[in-house]
């Protein structure tokens, strides 16, 4: 449907055979277009500036652009948008789901039933951690990280956070390093942006602080974690588990995370329901055709010169 609203507007090169490009194809393609509808997945970096002198727009579906270099785009003269707010209660609801699913060992236990193992239940068999009343630390206290710490209030969960930057309209506790509010929580959600700012935000030092009762969960980006150091904490147990819906290299999940326990591993879904996702679209389409039109266009992104 939106690729029918977009062939309204524009002469549409899209990639009919559903298959990843491959990043010959992708410059390829793009060499030829004005304007472009990227995923996160899609890089517009440099080496496709250079050989796509006539695009003049890239709209991302995804509120991150880390696939985007601003700077090389503003100096080509290209305007990066995104998909900012539409997705931010949807992701919330995710990233808390994600959390609940990793403490009472849904996704395990679930795979224990489907292969036929009941018979095998033991007293302890799945006991997981508690939920409400426990301690949440939000790692980038944004749009996203706000809506999820409306949810944890609901849990009675008492909420601390740390960002680049105090939040002066949040009430919650400020730790002013990650390592800190690792120490000082049972659960560390990860929702910062991606990119070079939060490369291994979260290292082998901030999981040894999270400790062995607490738990990882990450809904930003792959790269805000060292997956090495997680694997090696998952493995030796000091950390109690992961929920990860993003991964350093995607789509490859290493099968040290894809066996090990206590975790649930799901495929960078945060924003995906067919609700927000349309509505996704529906800025894309919004953000394409305000350019084009010369209108203002509704989601530049703010770094965009
Ligand atoms: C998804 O990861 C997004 O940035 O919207």
């Amino acid at each position: 449907e939106v690729l029918e609203r977009l062939a309204g507007h524009f002469e549409l090169r899209s990639n009919q055979d559903d298959m990843p490009w491959t990043p010959e194809s992708w410059i390829a393609a793009l060499s030829s277009c004005q304007g472009a509808l990227t995923t996160g997945a899609d890089p517009i970096r440099p080496e496709q500036l250079a050989s796509c002198a006539d695009l003049r727009i890239c709209a991302n579906m995804a509120v991150g652009f880390n696939n985007f270099d601003v700077p090389a785009m503003s100096a080509a003269r290209v305007v990066a948008t995104n998909t900012p707010d539409v997705l931010t209660e949807t992701t919330a609801d995710f990233g808390f789901a994600l959390l609940m699913a990793t403490a009472r060992r849904m996704t395990e236990s679930e795979h224990f039933l489907r292969a036929g193992r009941w018979t095998q239940w033991r007293y302890d068999l799945f006991a997981g951690a508690e939920v409400h009343g426990s301690t949440l630390g939000i790692l980038g206290m944004g749009r996203i990280g706000q809506a999820i710490a409306k949810r944890a209030l609901a849990f009675d969960m008492s909420i601390a956070y740390h960002s680049r930057h105090r939040v002066e309209s949040v009430p919650y506790t400020y730790f002013a390093t990650a390592k800190e509010l690792a120490a000082h929580v049972d659960y560390l959600v990860v929702i910062t942006p991606g990119g070079a700012g939060t490369k291994h935000l979260v290292n082998a030092e901030v999981l040894a602080a999270l400790g062995n009762k607490g738990y990882l969960i990450n809904v930003a980006r792959g790269s805000v974690v060292d997956q090495a150091a997680l694997i090696e904490a998952l493995q030796k147990k000091t950390i109690a588990g992961a929920g990860l819906d993003v991964f350093a290299d995607e789509p490859r999940v290493p099968s040290e995370l894809r066996l090990a326990n206590h975790t649930v591993l799901t495929p960078h879904i945060g924003s995906a329901t067919q609700q927000t996702r349309q509505a996704m679209a529906d800025l894309c389409l919004a953000n394409l055709a305000a350019h084009f039109e010369g209108q203002p266009i509704p989601a530049l992104v703010p770094e965009c010169a």
